[in-house]
C-alpha cells in the first residue's frame, strides 16, 4: 500500500534531531488492550474506570479495586506489543534525541524495546504502599487481596495515577522539557482529553515544533495540529518508519 501521508513528513522525520512522542490507550487498542472510553467488557462492564480508579473507591472496598487491578493486568500479561509499539522502536534507534511520553500504564513500549520512556501515569506492573508511597513487591506467600505493605501493614495499590492525584513532579517536568524542546511532536492513540497530558501538543507548538496527530478519529487536537493521520497506529506508523528509514531495523 503506498503512504498516505505527506512527503514533507517523511523529509522532516529524516533530518529531525529532536522528536517527541505521545501515546494513549489507542496504541496499545491492537494488541487487544481496551481503550479507557471503550466500553469495559464481560465481569467488569457495569463498572466505569473513573468509579474503581481513584483513592476513594480502594479506601471503600480495597478487594475490588484490586481485582480489578488484577484483571486488567492479566490482559496485559497475555498482550504483546504490536506493530506501533515496533516502529517507535525502530524511530527511536534512528532519531539522536527521542523521548516517549505515554499515559498508558500497560508497560508494552518497554516490552517491545523503546529505552527513553517517560511513564506519565506510572505502570500497572508495580505496587506501592497505599500510606507511604513505598514502591514495593507483595511479600511471598501473602494471601491478602490486596496485600499488605511488609513495613507499615497498609494495602498495597497499583503504582499508577489516580482521578484526581498529581502527577509525579519529576515525571511532568521530563514531559514538559521533552515537549517544550522538541522539533516533531507525535499524538498517537490519545483522545486528548485529560489534562496535563493533552497540554503538551500545544507546549510543543509554542516551541516551534510540528505536531503530527495519529488516530482513526478526530480529537480536540485534530483542528490544532499541523497534520492529522486518520488511521490506526500500528499501520500508519510502520509505513512511515519504512518510507523514512527503508533499512531501518
Ligand atoms: P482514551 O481511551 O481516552 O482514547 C483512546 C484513543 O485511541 C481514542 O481517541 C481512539 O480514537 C484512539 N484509538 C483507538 N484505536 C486506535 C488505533 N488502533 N490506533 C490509534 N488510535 C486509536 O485513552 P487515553 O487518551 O490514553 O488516565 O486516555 C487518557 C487517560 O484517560 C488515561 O491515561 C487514563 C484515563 O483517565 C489515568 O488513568 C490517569
Amino acid at each position: 500500500m503506498s503512504a498516505d501521508f505527506p512527503q514533507e513528513l517523511v523529509h522532516a522525520l529524516r533530518a529531525a534531531r529532536l522528536v517527541t512522542v505521545l501515546t494513549g490507550a489507542g496504541i496499545s487498542a491492537e494488541s487487544g488492550v481496551p481503550t479507557f472510553r471503550d466500553p469495559q467488557s464481560g465481569l467488569w462492564s457495569r463498572f466505569r474506570p473513573e468509579d474503581l480508579a481513584n483513592e476513594a473507591a480502594f479506601r471503600r472496598d480495597p478487594k475490588l479495586v484490586w481485582d480489578w487491578y488484577e484483571w486488567r493486568r492479566r490482559t496485559i500479561a497475555a498482550a504483546g506489543p504490536n506493530a506501533g509499539h515496533l516502529a517507535l522502536v525502530r524511530m527511536e534507534r534512528k532519531i539522536p534525541d527521542f523521548t516517549l511520553i505515554t499515559q498508558n500504564v500497560d508497560g508494552l513500549h518497554a516490552r517491545a524495546g523503546s529505552k527513553n520512556i517517560v511513564e506519565l501515569h506510572g505502570s500497572i506492573m508495580r505496587n506501592k504502599c497505599l500510606e507511604e508511597g513505598v514502591v514495593m513487591s507483595p511479600v511471598d506467600g501473602d494471601e491478602e487481596r490486596p496485600p499488605l505493605c511488609a513495613s507499615c501493614g497498609a494495602p498495597l495499590r497499583p503504582d499508577v495515577v489516580w482521578f484526581g492525584e498529581a502527577l509525579p513532579e519529576r515525571v511532568m517536568t521530563a514531559a514538559v522539557d521533552a515537549s517544550s524542546n522538541c522539533e516533531l511532536f507525535f499524538s498517537i492513540g490519545t483522545s486528548s482529553v485529560v489534562n496535563p497530558a493533552a497540554q503538551l501538543p500545544e507546549l510543543a507548538m509554542h516551541g516551534g515544533a510540528q505536531v503530527i496527530e495519529i488516530n482513526p478519529e478526530p480529537t480536540r487536537l485534530s483542528g490544532l495540529a499541523n497534520l492529522s493521520l486518520r488511521g490506526a497506529a500500528g499501520a500508519i506508523l510502520s509505513r512511515l518508519v519504512m518510507a523514512t528509514w527503508p533499512d531501518a531495523s
